[in-house]
């Protein structure tokens, strides 16, 4: 029996709807294993701007410091896209994660075998791939300092320089051996050793934590050519760890290997997940708030039920319940339900709500 407390951030476009279904998935967690979910939910994003001004209020940021966890949905729309606009609802996100201290985001990536024909690639490409993205998340280029655009007599100017202290690299890498260690005992540390000095740091770092972790087999991969190796042959990794601009650019091509975005969670952690130890964390799906599909129930909501998977596993300890969702996942997709994302030929085309219900009644039953 435990009471956890959590704040729901659904924000913009389809945010709310694949929430909704998170939410349906977490209550039948919560009737079956007997666990009882405080639930408060808050604005963020463009939903903030429009009500308040701010992508993120100092109050709502409060809130979620104080809470065990926090889900979020998507932001951003057209709406709010101006370059020139003073706030953007991308601000909110970055001073959440700031704000929780959440610097490891694992970002799972997983071919599950029944979709092995539903993604862009070659089925022979993708097929075995179960790696794990850990993406460095409250420092460099996105929180560079100066962060600023000025004029000179020659024209105008920019910049966002690329910093990181030993002590921000050391844990990011740390929770990339933890978690190597779960696994297949294998870690790629991505970096650009060749040309940046930011890197140099991070791969002596990396050499200096890999002492600690003699059972895991540590590989440098440069950026470029990691890039190059995710489509070449995805199945070789494992856990892949990586600073914040390039673990996002990483992401977003690794996230196509397993078909769509929307079957991908994430999990944005304040500490290093080893031995069971319970987290603040920071859970969303991986894609964008995808306006032109909001109020369709078309969303597939895979994505965001994974990533309340992670919310029990990494900040509330509860790891059968987090299997429980995950099993039923798979066997919703066995039986061949597809949201319009993943629909193939012969298989049974549902919406966001739908796809909810299965799940929740297969965690239920
Ligand atoms: C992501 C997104 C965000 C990022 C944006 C929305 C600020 O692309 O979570 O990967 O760049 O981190
Ligand atoms: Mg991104």
């Amino acid at each position: 029996m435990g009471q956890f407390s959590l704040v729901v951030l659904p924000g913009d476009g389809i945010g709310p709807e694949v929430v909704a279904e998170g939410i349906k998935v977490l209550q039948t967690v919560g009737n079956k294993f007997g666990h009882s979910f405080n639930l408060q939910y808050e604005l963020l994003g463009g939903a903030s701007i429009d009500a308040t001004g701010e992508a993120l209020t100092q109050d709502n940021l409060k809130k979620c410091q104080n809470s065990d966890a926090v889900l979020m949905g998507a932001v951003g729309g057209p709406k709010w896209d101006a370059p020139q606009a003073k706030v953007h609802p991308e601000d909110g996100i970055l001073a959440l994660r700031k704000g929780l201290g959440v610097f490891a985001n694992l970002r799972p990536v997983k071919m599950y075998p029944v979709l092995v024909n539903s993604t862009n690639l070659k089925p022979e490409v993708v097929n075995g791939v179960d790696l794990i993205f850990v993406r460095e998340l409250t420092g460099g280029i996105y929180y560079a300092q100066p962060k600023k655009q000025w004029t000179t007599p020659e024209g105008r100017m920019a910049t966002d320089s690329m910093t990181y202290s030993e002590q921000e690299i050391e844990r990011i890498v740390r929770v990339g051996f933890e978690l190597a260690r779960s696994r297949r005992k294998k870690l790629a540390s991505v970096d650009k050793s060749n040309v940046l000095q930011s890197s140099r740091l991070w791969r002596q770092v990396a050499i200096e934590v890999s002492k600690d972790y003699p059972d895991v087999e540590l590989e440098h991969v440069l950026v470029d050519a990691c890039s190059m190796r995710l489509i070449q042959n995805p199945a070789r990794f494992d856990v892949l760890v990586a600073e914040n601009l390039f673990g996002d650019i990483l992401t977003d091509e690794a996230s196509m290997l397993a078909g769509s975005m929307g079957m991908l969670p994430s999990a944005s952690l304040a500490g290093i997940p080893r031995g069971g130890v319970k987290t603040l964390g920071l859970y969303e799906p991986i894609h964008g708030s995808a306006p032109k599909r909001a109020g369709l129930n078309m969303a597939n909501p895979i994505a965001t039920i994974l990533s309340v998977a992670m919310m029990l596993r990494y900040s509330f300890g509860l790891i059968k319940e987090s299997q429980a969702i995950e099993t039923a996942v798979e066997e919703i997709l066995q039986e061949d339900y597809r949201t319009y994302d993943i629909m193939s030929e012969g298989k049974t085309k549902v919406g966001t709500k739908e796809m909810g219900d299965l799940i929740a009644n297969k965690v239920g039953g």
